[in-house]
């Protein structure tokens, strides 16, 4: 049984979607959920689900070795679920092919820097894009550079409004973000 810890910034419909996935699950568990954020709202998902939970700050995540030495002994695997701080190099090297993350299009269109959430929605809009999706992929220096584990697609027409295209991607994330991560299990037991 892997022992996944989850990294979210927000909302943390992800998270939720997830932690729940594996509650019937042999192959992982989520065993809590880490935040930049006191007031992001996937906290309140965490005591509704009693999944322990744990705010940290800057100084604790760049400058100090607080959270890398939490992770060593906490965690299996890392999930990033709408996560939006750059991982430290020595958290990345520490964990190598261990952080999946998911970005909400079609990389490495729509990446880097400031790309994410509805920014990402609202670029996709402004470009008449015909389709976006969804990108799952290892977690490397570069933000959104790591190799592709998956990606779903989905079609647009004009009359989406940006959030409508985040509906749509959210669909392809709750289902596919946890059977991937599974497969990456899966596949390391082999
Ligand atoms: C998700 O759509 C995720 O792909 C995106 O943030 C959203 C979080 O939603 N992540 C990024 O943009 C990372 N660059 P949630 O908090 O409801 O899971």
């Amino acid at each position: 049984m892997k022992r996944i810890v989850i990294f979210a910034s927000g909302s943390g419909s992800n998270a939720e979607n997830i932690i729940g996935f594996f509650q019937t699950k042999t192959t992982g568990e989520v065993t809590h959920v880490l935040t930049n954020n006191e007031h992001a709202k996937v906290l309140d998902r965490c005591k509704r689900l009693n999944v322990s939970s744990l705010v940290f700050n800057r100084e604790g995540f760049f400058k100090s070795d607080k959270v890398l030495d939490f992770l060593k002994k906490e965690a299996d695997l890392i999930i990033l679920a709408g996560f939006l701080w750059k991982v430290p190099e020595a958290i990345v090297k520490n964990f190598p092919n261990k952080i999946i993350n998911i970005h909400p299009a079609l990389l490495p269109k729509y990446g880097g820097k400031g790309m994410y959430g509805s920014h990402v929605h609202k670029a996709v809009k402004e470009n008449n894009e015909q389709e976006t999706g969804i990108t799952i992929h290892y977690v490397n220096e570069h933000y959104d550079e790591g190799a592709i584990i998956f990606q779903a697609k989905t079609e647009l027409t004009e009359q989406d409004s940006a959030e409508d295209i985040a509906k749509k991607v959210h669909e392809l994330e709750y289902k596919h973000y946890p059977s991937i991560i599974e497969k990456v299990i899966l596949s390391e037991n082999e």
